[in-house]
Parts: C-alpha cells; sequence; structure tokens
C-alpha cells in the first residue's frame, strides 16, 4: 500500500529484520505512556510476542516507511467480534508532528479491509490530542467513553466500505 505524500509513505508487513526497530519505536516513553499497558517492554519479552508473529502468512504486524526511512510502526488485532479489527500505530520520535498519523491509519485501515474486516476500532486516551485528531481526519467516529485496564480510553470506530 502507497500513498501520493511525498515523501511517499508505505505501510509493509514487518520483517525479522525490524525487530530491533518495531521495539524501539513501542518502548518510547511517550509510547508506553499513551499505551494501555504502559510499563517498559523488556526486549526478551518482545522478542517472543514479534517471533510469534513476524513471517507469518496471517502476521498483521506493519512498519511505516516515510521514503526509505523506517517512521513507525502499526498493528492490527483481532476483535471478538467477527469482522471487527482493533488498530493502533506509533511513529518513531524523529517523525511526529509532520502530518504522517491519518495516511498510516488509512493504510492500515485499508488492510483491515483488506483482510476482510468491516469495522476497525481504535482505543486513544481522552488526553492524546494529536491521535484523536488524526483518527478523525482518518474519518473514524468516536463513538464511546470506556475504561481498559481501569485506564479511561475513547473507543473510535471507522465502518469499511467492502
Ligand atoms: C499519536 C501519533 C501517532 C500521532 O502522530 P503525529 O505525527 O504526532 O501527529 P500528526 O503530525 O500526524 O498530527 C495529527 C493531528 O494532531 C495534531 N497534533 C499533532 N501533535 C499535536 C499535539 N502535541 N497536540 C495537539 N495536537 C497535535 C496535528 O495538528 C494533526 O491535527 P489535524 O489533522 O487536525 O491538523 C504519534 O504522536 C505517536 O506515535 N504517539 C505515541 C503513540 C500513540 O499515542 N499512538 C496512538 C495510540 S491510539
Amino acid at each position: 500500500m502507497v500513498t501520493e505524500a511525498y515523501p511517499p509513505v508505505r505501510i509493509v508487513a514487518a520483517v525479522q529484520e525490524d525487530e530491533r526497530f518495531y521495539w524501539e519505536v513501542n518502548n518510547d516513553e511517550g509510547v508506553r505512556a499513551q499505551s494501555l499497558r504502559p510499563e517498559p517492554i523488556p526486549f526478551e519479552s518482545h522478542q517472543a510476542w514479534f517471533r510469534a508473529r513476524v513471517g507469518e502468512h496471517t502476521s498483521r504486524l506493519y512498519v511505516v516507511y516515510c521514503g526509505e526511512d523506517r517512521c513507525g510502526v502499526s498493528r492490527l488485532d483481532a476483535s471478538d467480534v467477527a469482522g471487527q479489527m482493533w488498530i493502533s500505530l506509533a511513529i518513531d520520535r524523529a517523525f511526529r508532528g509532520r502530518g504522517l498519523a491519518s495516511t498510516i491509519i488509512t493504510l492500515t485501515a485499508a488492510c483491515a479491509s483488506a483482510l476482510g474486516a468491516s469495522m476497525v476500532r481504535a482505543h486513544v486516551r481522552p488526553t492524546n490530542v494529536a491521535s484523536a485528531r488524526a483518527f478523525a481526519r482518518a474519518g473514524f467516529n468516536e463513538v464511546l467513553h470506556t475504561k481498559v485496564n481501569e485506564i479511561d480510553v475513547d473507543e473510535w470506530v471507522l465502518v469499511t466500505a467492502r
């Protein structure tokens, strides 16, 4: 998947060589602070998590490229509800604030649709203004406020065209 933005932004399925990059982006302090599991991620547990998923036909871990640079990661997780998937993303600190987030969300949501999802859902902390604005710009609607792991979150939803 690729956009017409300059430099072009594309997402590709993560490969084994992305293991450390994926961890570095996700283990960033600012990313952990916005996560539903804010504690730091030990590299060893990341390795087990990553290796169980990467390279599988069903892998839904993506690396985001901005031109030739890896600039972030995104992920799709199965929902308990058939036809629905959860989306999440994190952008490398050096690439934040460039307006990339909504494009990454759109590209990742398109992958969910291609995998058969008719609804893509996201949890966003109410204080995460950049994320909320990016999901809104990508066409998501905020549908409810709830708690996950005792953390206040808003749920954002996109109904994808099939
Ligand atoms: C959330 C995240 C993906 C957003 O990416 P970004 O590069 O920072 O944001 P963008 O430059 O794409 O901007 C997205 C929108 O937020 C706004 N924005 C960016 N930074 C902002 C800030 N600090 N405060 C308020 N608004 C902000 C932008 O103006 C833009 O709004 P617009 O489309 O209405 O103009 C990124 O900050 C990140 O990886 N954060 C840590 C992980 C995370 O929170 N992931 C999402 C969990 S659901």
